[in-house]
């Protein structure tokens, strides 16, 4: 196991839309493995292969305080959504930035697992939140930009100015 560098918002590529898992093989496995290390390290909740420039539809979700309910959902589509709720979401792609985002309260999605063995799964809450937000990196989008304009560069402009800090310190060593 390797853990994985993420991509950084506004990072170009964070915007590549993901393709289908053709044939769930070792190279797979080895993606699945990397990347829960690499989201349990940076202690996430949620990582698509997108984050970690991988441009195949692959999610990890674990809401869980134990962290080790590790959902791992391969080509997943949303079957059914409904309801609304709003959530303080944030990314490993733009850390310290969190935004309130409004989503569907409740999903069923369907995937497949591991063993390339198709299964649905209903979810709501935090969890439901968290499933939006990866599926929304397979297809590009990056959950600030379900925001203003106006918001969008101002969260711009916070995240220039920490570059810009982290820079300087980096300097003086
Ligand atoms: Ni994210």
């Amino acid at each position: 196991m390797a853990k994985l560098s993420i991509l950084q918002y506004p990072d170009e590529r964070l915007h590549t839309v993901a393709l289908p898992v053709q044939d769930i093989d070792d190279g797979i496995r080895r993606l699945v493995a990397d990347m829960a290390q690499t989201m349990y390290a940076a202690d996430g909740i949620g990582l698509a292969a997108t984050q970690v420039d991988v441009h195949l539809r692959v999610i990890l979700v674990d809401i869980s305080e134990s962290r080790n309910e590790l959902l791992v959902l391969i080509n997943p589509e949303v079957i059914k959504m409904g309801g609304s709720e709003e959530f303080e979401e944030g990314c490993l792609s733009l850390p310290d930035i969190y935004e309130k985002v409004k989503r569907a309260a409740w999903l069923r999605i369907r995937a497949l697992d591991l063993d390339g063995k198709p299964f649905e799964l209903q979810a709501d809450g935090l969890k439901a939140m968290c499933i939006q937000h990866e599926l929304d990196h397979l297809r590009g989008m990056v959950f600030v930009e379900h925001l203003s304009q106006k918001n969008q560069l101002r969260i711009l402009s916070a995240l220039a100015r920490q570059t810009t800090q982290v820079r300087g310190r980096q300097k003086i060593r």
